[in-house]
């Protein structure tokens, strides 16, 4: 037990740590990201998907408990690294690795600031239903929970939809750089495949980042509404 946790406190622990959560937001992402395309085949797809989730209140609690763990460790542990890096260089090696590094890792940390901020936004409107009450309180014909009007009033106010989208460009660049330094991190470095993988993470971050905001933008556009 020691030794986990000396391993998990060294500085290769704490990158395996936030490489590890950090492809499991990924998955969450992709999950989520599919959910949130069935709003494209109407009100009942997408009123039912959320009753179901909310039906089985021992899983989705098991869920969000677990998404709730994965964040906080995947932030902790990627500032710890990120502060512990910036101590440990001297300003010459500074220079030198601003050089080296591109644009997309040297903002990891503040771009997962804002999208945490993002985060917080997110689930005062969606989840809690802080931000407009009004469009929480909102039921079906059937009486579920209507999210699907919820996400259609949200985003017609433009304000809101087109946060929305830069929120998703964010978030695309953190993860054009994170998903390959993950992948990198836990053993896929063989120099073959290194540009593959560059190129895969960029695909799959963009992919995540347009389907994501194909919703607020069809909405905007009065494709869906
Ligand atoms: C257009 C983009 C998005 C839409 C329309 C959307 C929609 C929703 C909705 C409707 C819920 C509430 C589900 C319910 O309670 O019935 C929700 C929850 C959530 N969303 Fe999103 N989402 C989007 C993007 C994102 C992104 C990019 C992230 C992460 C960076 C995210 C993270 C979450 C989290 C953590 C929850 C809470 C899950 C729970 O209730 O336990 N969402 N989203």
């Amino acid at each position: 037990m020691d030794t986990l946790i000396a391993f998990f406190s060294s500085s290769i622990g704490r990158k395996v740590l936030v490489a590890v959560t950090g492809l499991a937001l990924v998955l969450f992402l992709v999950a989520h990201l599919i959910g949130n395309l069935l709003f494209f085949l109407g009100p009942d797809a997408v009123n039912s998907y959320a009753a179901a989730l909310k039906g089985n209140p021992g899983l989705l609690w098991t869920a969000r408990i677990g998404l709730l763990a994965v964040f906080i460790l995947h932030m902790m542990n990627a500032l710890t690294l990120a502060i512990r890096n910036r101590q440990a260089r001297g300003p010459q090696y500074q220079q030198k690795d601003f050089m080296e590094a591109s644009a997309a890792s040297r903002t990891m940390a503040l771009t997962g600031i804002l999208i945490l901020l993002y985060v917080f936004y997110h689930l005062s409107h969606f989840t809690l239903g802080l931000t407009h009450p009004e469009h929480f309180s909102m039921h079906d014909a059937q009486g579920r929970h209507d999210v699907y009007a919820m996400i259609v009033h949200g985003f017609s106010i433009p304000i809101v939809a087109w946060g929305y989208v830069a929120a998703m460009l964010i978030t695309a660049y953190h993860l054009s750089h994170g998903i390959q330094s993950s992948l990198q991190t836990l053993g896929l470095r063989n120099e073959n495949y290194v540009s593959c993988i560059k190129q895969f993470s960029v695909l799959l971050a963009l992919l995540i980042s347009l389907g994501f905001s194909s919703i607020p933008l069809a909405v905007q556009f009065g494709i869906v509404g």
